[in-house]
């Protein structure tokens, strides 16, 4: 006679390998695959922004104490950013003003997201997590002409 622990315990497993075959076999069949980090280069160690069209900008930010790399960024109205962040030293964070954008910098990772200008005006950049005794001047700006 099994005893209930030894039954439950057994039971735990044969759940486990159904739950996995099951993932990847639907998975299989959905043609998903892993995804791969980024679609760019794995690091950067400068602030940059390349133009991909007239309206698609990916910019590369480097988080530092205390600014950001670059610190001004310009790009015509209706124009897409496709923001890449990480940090050269401690936990940055950088929040856009009126946009929806809250990412972390974290040494030794890049972040992602994309926001869409369409309004004209500055843009205000900021640090929004605590990284030393600078944090309130880490400033940076977006132009939207
Ligand atoms: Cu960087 Cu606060």
């Amino acid at each position: 006679m099994i005893s209930t622990e030894r039954f439950v315990l057994l039971f735990s497993l044969v759940m486990v390998v159904v739950f996995v075959t099951a993932i990847m076999v639907s998975s299989k069949g959905l043609g998903i695959e892993v995804a791969e980090c980024l679609p760019v280069e794995k690091t950067f160690t400068e602030g940059r922004v390349s133009k991909l069209d007239d309206h698609t900008y990916r910019v590369y930010y480097v988080a530092g104490m205390w600014s950001f790399d670059p610190a001004v960024v310009e790009v015509p109205l209706e124009s897409e950013l496709d923001i890449y962040l990480t940090s050269k030293d401690v936990v940055h964070g950088i929040h856009i003003s009126d946009k929806n954008v809250n990412l972390m910098a974290v040494p030794g990772t890049i972040n992602n997201t994309r926001v869409k200008f369409h309004k004209r005006g500055e843009y205000q950049v900021v640090c929004h997590e605590y990284c030393g005794t600078g944090h309130q001047n880490m400033l940076g700006k977006i132009i939207v002409k």
